[in-house]
């Protein structure tokens, strides 16, 4: 049987896959298995940050000698190194790491340390955005979910875009009444295809939930290691949260790990008995790739955010520069590229044709196109595919 007949047979899933087979990836390409080669402008939605088949990552990883595992209440090296270096990349004032198995994990414990620091049961959160696949993060995620389970938390409160001054004044409005846990939002919203907030909204926000004591929880799931032009999205609003949420970028792919960096105080308020347990989260194999990411990372990240800025403004000049059949508006911050349209038919129908002509590209929502290169995608590279992609419009 053949690999798309096993997959309709065995997997399940929404609907049938997108017709590609990938048996190999290099740098900011993927092979399928006839051999065709696709340049890759999504990396798996902000996962692939310094491209694929990186020869020090994946030597960590053939290399590693540690122990096969070791139960979550032990204490071992590589996690200590690890949080030492995430609290040290990390906005200031955020203390203690918390090893997960991804995203969505990252989301749910912020949401429960959140509950555990203010006894409240509130969330603030966006409107159209995603958070991960829980009941937890699907109750602050697009409202969408709530059709289809009638039992997710009940106080989401849900923001609409845009970001703006008139928003962040909703959001004190609902902070007053003293009952918000949490706010939860990307720094950039990747989710909503790269809506960016004005700093006027952060601003407004992050000091009025210091003001009502309501924790603010950015989700950096997307945004964070660099895909923004910058190691972190909060930087770019001078944000210091009390906890931030990690996965993706923070293996590159290379392993599967997430992290939820807190304050000292978040930390306290969960040191209650069985309230830290994750039986995978921070395995041993998987935590010693992640810090060879890391650390590649932060000794290249000169290179890497230069290069981000540097391609990111490309995209910016070709793209505009573009004749569309229906006119996008388009939102960029760094590598992060959102390229929204009046309709759904166009969109989809680029999307196919790239595909069938080697490029990858994704959408947020229905009506927009994202890109989410590697954030060291070289220039020719850059240029081929956007040149393929003008050929599809
Ligand atoms: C902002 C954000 N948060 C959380 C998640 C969930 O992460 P995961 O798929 O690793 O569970 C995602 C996944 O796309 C995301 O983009």
């Amino acid at each position: 049987m053949d690999t798309f007949s096993k997959d309709k047979r065995y997997i399940a899933r929404e609907s049938a896959p997108i017709p590609l087979n990938i048996v190999r990836t290099d740098g900011s390409c993927m092979y399928d298995a006839r051999g065709k080669r696709y340049i890759d402008f999504y990396v798996g939605w902000c996962v692939g940050n310094i491209g694929w088949t990186n020869a020090r990552v994946r030597e960590a990883r053939r290399s590693f000698r540690g122990p096969d595992y070791f139960s979550p209440t032990y204490a071992n090296r590589l996690w200590a190194d690890l949080a030492e270096l995430l609290v040290k990349i990390t906005p200031a004032g955020l203390n203690k790491i918390y090893f997960t198995t991804g995203g969505t994990e990252s989301v749910e414990y912020a949401l429960q340390a959140a509950m555990s620091h203010t006894k409240r049961a509130e969330f603030i959160s966006i409107e159209g955005s995603y958070h991960g696949h829980s009941i937890g993060a699907m109750s602050v995620g697009d409202s969408e979910f709530r059709k289809h389970y009638s039992n997710l938390l009940p106080r989401c409160h849900k923001i609409k875009a845009p970001l703006d001054r008139k928003a962040a004044q909703k959001i004190v409005q609902l902070l007053k009444g003293g009952r918000v846990a949490a706010y939860i939002s990307e720094p950039v919203v990747c989710n909503l295809g790269v809506e960016i907030p004005t700093r006027d909204y952060f601003k407004t926000v992050a000091h009025a939930c210091k003001r009502y004591g309501t924790v603010l929880i950015i989700d950096e799931v997307a945004t964070g290691f660099g895909r923004t032009g910058t190691l972190f999205g909060a930087e770019h609003y001078t944000l210091n949260p009390d906890i931030l949420c990690m996965a993706k970028g923070l293996t590159g792919g290379y392993s599967v790990l997430g992290a939820v960096a807190m304050t000292n105080a978040v930390a306290k308020s969960m040191q209650w008995n069985f309230s830290f347990y994750s039986t995978f989260g921070g395995h041993p194999l998987n935590t010693a790739i992640a810090l060879e990411n890391v650390r590649y990372i932060i000794n290249n990240k000169n290179q890497l955010l230069s290069n981000a800025n540097r391609i990111g403004g490309y995209f910016v000049q070709r793209l505009t520069a573009m004749e569309f059949r229906h006119q996008p508006v388009i939102h960029t911050k760094g590598l992060a590229i959102g390229i929204h349209f009046p309709n759904t038919a166009y969109p989809s129908a680029i999307k196919r044709r790239c595909r069938e002509n080697g490029l990858l590209i994704a959408g947020a929502t229905p009506e927009s196109i994202i890109m989410f290169p590697a954030l060291n995608l070289p220039h020719g590279l850059a240029r081929e595919g956007l040149d393929i992609f003008e050929q599809c419009l």
